[in-house]
């Protein structure tokens, strides 16, 4: 009896409450918690997903997640999740995330990315859950005094307000584990992920036009599209292109067990990690990974920069190695195959 008693306690410890489940990130960090064996309730609006990806995460994980739909923002749903379900930590993925965008609609920006943070936060509290993984952004660097960025590098000088929005988060849990130390909080700053599960069945599915390179490509691969701008070829750089730390996104989501664990062997802190490959690649050379990894061709035109893009943004990930012993093993190769896989299975069906 005391044995199923201690099974039962390791359960309840193992349900981790996912905010923005259906999205990118979210998507992927539930299939590889379903597989360590973790617990899911999972919330999203989808705003920027569709329900289809529950049915992928369900298939590629033969699991299910205990699933509500609806607002972050949506308080009194927050305490029905937290009555309802023995939640040991929350995992945040639940925000706006195009730059562009954020710029025309900074109110609605800080709504999503701040507000519901703060209603998020007060419902935890309220209900003495006291642990939380936050996705955070390479944006809170600005544009970067050095590279490799580390953790220690200066924050700030965002250029837009989804940027800002991220840092606004991080202050607000910073106070928050200043004013009770019985928080656990991870911070991780993601680089740039890109790439899809290996199955083809989730990946990143942006409405309509992508802003983002990867999705851009790929769908210039597929012919959906007719070329890629490249925006700028004078940076001072390798080539002239922008150059980034892209992370296969299954790498990514594979830090958020380590981020669990690390969580649940502290007894309080707030820690903060890059998480990043370490390797810098440009426009030009990420256009000729895809080509040489997938045999096809994109054809590309070189425009104008981008405003707000920075020349060259790639991590120091040596904190999270050592600390969570995490370390990007998906080659770029993967992560070109893996986003082709998507786009063609997306575009098939
Ligand atoms: P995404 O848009 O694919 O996923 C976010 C999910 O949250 C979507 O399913 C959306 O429907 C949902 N959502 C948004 N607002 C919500 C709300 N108020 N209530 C309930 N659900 C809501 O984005 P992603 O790429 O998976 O990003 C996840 C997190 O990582 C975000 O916080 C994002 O800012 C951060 N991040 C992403 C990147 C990137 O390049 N993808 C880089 C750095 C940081
Ligand atoms: N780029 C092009 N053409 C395109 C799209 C992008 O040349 O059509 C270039 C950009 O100029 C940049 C690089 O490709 O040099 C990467 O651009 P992305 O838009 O893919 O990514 P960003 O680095 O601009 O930003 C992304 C997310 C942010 C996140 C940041 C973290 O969009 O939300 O990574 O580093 F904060």
């Amino acid at each position: 009896m005391e044995n199923f008693k201690k099974i039962g306690r390791i359960l309840k410890m193992k349900k981790i409450f996912i905010t923005g489940c259906c999205g990118y990130i979210g998507s992927h960090t539930c299939v590889e918690l379903l597989d360590a064996g973790y617990e899911i309730v999972g919330l999203d609006n989808f705003s920027n997903s569709k329900p289809s990806v529950l049915d992928g995460i369900k298939k590629i994980s033969g699991k299910t997640i205990k699933f509500y739909e609806g607002d972050m923002l949506d308080k009194d749903l927050l305490e029905t999740i937290f009555n309802e379900n023995e939640i040991s930590m929350v995992m945040d993925f639940a925000a706006f995330k195009s730059v562009g965008d954020s710029v025309s609609k900074p109110i609605e920006y800080y709504i999503n990315n701040v507000s519901s943070v703060l209603t998020l936060l007060s419902v935890m509290k309220e209900h003495n859950i006291k642990s939380l993984i936050f996705s955070s952004s390479a944006t809170v660097y600005g544009t970067p005094e050095f590279v490799p960025i580390t953790e220690e590098s200066k924050t700030g000088g965002t250029t837009n307000p989804y940027g800002t929005s991220k840092l606004f988060v991080e202050q607000i849990l910073k106070d928050l584990y200043k004013s009770d130390n019985d928080w656990k909080i991870c911070i991780f700053r993601y680089f740039n992920p890109i790439g899809a599960h290996q199955s083809g069945l989730i990946g990143e599915e942006p409405n309509g036009k992508p802003a983002n390179l990867m999705p851009y490509i790929s769908m210039v691969a597929t012919k959906e599209l007719e070329y890629l701008s490249v925006f700028g070829d004078d940076y001072d750089t390798k080539d002239g292109t922008g150059v980034r730390d892209y992370i296969h996104v299954v790498d990514l989501a594979r830090a958020h067990i380590k981020g669990a664990e690390k969580l649940n062997k502290e007894k309080s802190g707030l820690f903060i990690y890059n998480l990043g490959t370490g390797e810098g690649y440009s426009v030009l050379e990420m256009i000729h990974a895809f080509e040489n990894a997938n045999h096809v061709k994109v054809p590309y035109k070189i425009e104008a920069r981008r405003p707000g893009d920075i020349a060259e943004c790639f991590a120091d990930s040596s904190k999270a190695e050592k600390e969570l012993n995490w370390k990007a093993t998906l080659t770029l190769e993967d992560m070109c195959k893996d986003a082709y896989n998507f786009t063609k299975n997306r575009k098939n069906n």
